[in-house]
């Protein structure tokens, strides 16, 4: 086979993003939900985001550092309202929440939120001071244990949470396995590439069933 190869200390950063985004993919999206310093909610989706551990539960995000523009790197609103609540809400979106989900992604004025601009269904979390997508049908009601930053002039900033409570519609849990979720039965969106390219989550199996 013969091959392209792409040397990382050459290549921009716009377009060591364009090959990282088009080949780690599908990407899970985590639709986080923030409270600011002043009570106002927040969110926006996150696709460099993973399970880390799961004992305990654990987390990351990836949230690049904006520039703003006077060319300086500023801390986006969902990092700056993590760190000063200490808190955050994964909402598990669906395909049904694709359009919603996009839309959050936009920079709003200071003083407007995502969920009221882009009607989203808000609603509060049950054991953090965090608000969440109600209509969710699953999410993860997170503490932040610490955040590290990389990266060189687009500054990479690692948000790693232990997980509190994990909420699941009881539509999904299934009641002859206790604590086990049904996943195939969410309508997974996943992130493809970058720009406006997302992903069906489906389930297929290695071998039938046994
Ligand atoms: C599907 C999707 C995934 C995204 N993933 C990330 C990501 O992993 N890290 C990041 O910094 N920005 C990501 N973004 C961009 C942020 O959502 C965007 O900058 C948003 O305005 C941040 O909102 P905030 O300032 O309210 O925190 C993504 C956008 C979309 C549409």
């Amino acid at each position: 086979m013969k091959f392209d190869s792409f040397d990382a200390s050459d290549l921009s950063a716009s377009d060591a993003y364009s090959l990282l985004t088009n080949l780690v993919v599908p990407r899970p999206i985590a639709w986080v939900s923030t409270r600011d310093v002043h009570g106002k909610s927040n969110v926006a989706p996150f696709s460099y985001f993973n399970a880390l551990c799961s004992d305990p539960p654990m987390v990351s995000l990836s949230i690049v550092d904006r520039m703003n523009e006077h060319g300086e790197s500023q801390s986006k609103d969902t990092l700056r309202n993590i760190r000063h609540g200490n808190v955050f809400c994964v909402n598990i979106c669906e395909e049904g929440d694709l359009e919603k989900v996009d839309r959050s992604a936009s920079p709003l004025a200071e003083d407007l939120s995502e969920f009221r601009q882009f009607d989203i269904a808000e609603g509060e979390c049950t054991t953090i001071e965090c608000p969440c997508v109600s209509t969710a049908r699953a999410r993860l009601e997170c503490r932040l244990v610490e955040v590290r930053r990389y990266g060189r002039e687009h500054v990479c900033n690692l948000v790693v949470g232990d997980v509190l409570t994990i909420h699941v519609a009881s539509e999904l849990v299934r009641r002859d396995r206790a604590n086990r979720i049904d996943g195939a039965q969410l309508n997974l969106l996943g992130r493809a590439g970058s720009g406006n390219y997302y992903t069906k989550g489906r389930f297929i199996r290695s071998q039938p069933e046994r």
